[in-house]
């Protein structure tokens, strides 16, 4: 009887003890960098940012959100990239990406399930005068270990960001318009 007491004991311990770990080292994504030296925490709190708009890239099978701070939710309303006007210093577009499913109790309708990344676009002109005072950075998820990494070997990943941004140069490198609503 005393051995088994004993034993329970030994087990709630070592429970304590894995658990009580597991939330030490639960990852604070606000402390990773991008390789070009952009913190995640740079965006903090975008998780209730106003939606510039929804998108869907029908060859990766992935909704995303696009997402922008004050700065760039009324340059957008000043008519800023369409008005010819670049967007000002401080403005920030985040993009969030999932995989999609069937919605389980209505098949027709199409649901984010798993996170993909979270990416952003932040305007500085004196910090990134290499890409039009664009700065890049991208986290990619991980849905097994629920953390985050950033995405590039080194600096150069942002000129490959900017080299298909610059598609839309004319729209001051940002493809997403602010649609009706
Ligand atoms: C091959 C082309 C391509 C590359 C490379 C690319 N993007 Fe984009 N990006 C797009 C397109 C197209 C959109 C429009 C919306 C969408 O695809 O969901 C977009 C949209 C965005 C947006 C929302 C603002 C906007 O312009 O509409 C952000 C933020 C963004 N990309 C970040 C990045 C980052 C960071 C990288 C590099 C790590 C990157 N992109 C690389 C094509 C690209």
């Amino acid at each position: 009887m005393k051995r088994n007491v004993v034993s329970v004991f030994v087990i709630l311990m070592v429970f304590l003890f894995v658990w009580g770990n597991s939330l030490l080292v639960a990852q604070d994504k606000y402390e990773l960098k991008a390789p070009n030296g952009i913190f995640f925490s740079e965006i903090r709190g975008y998780e209730t940012w106003q939606v510039v708009a929804p998108s869907y890239r029908t060859d990766k099978n992935e909704l995303r959100v696009i997402l922008g701070n004050t700065v760039m939710i009324n340059a957008y309303k000043k008519g800023i990239p369409g008005n010819g006007k670049p967007f000002p210093d401080g403005s920030i577009s985040v993009k969030i990406g999932w995989s999609e499913r069937k919605s389980p109790v209505f098949p027709a309708a199409i649901e984010p399930d798993v996170l993909q990344r979270v990416e952003f676009i932040m305007k500085d002109s004196k910090r990134f005068p290499d890409t039009n005072g664009w700065g890049y950075a991208r986290f990619v998820y991980d849905a097994k270990t629920g953390t985050f990494s950033p995405f590039g070997k080194d600096a150069s990943f942002a000129q490959e960001c900017h080299q298909c941004h610059t598609l839309v140069k004319a729209k001051d490198f940002i493809f997403t318009g602010y649609p009706q609503r």
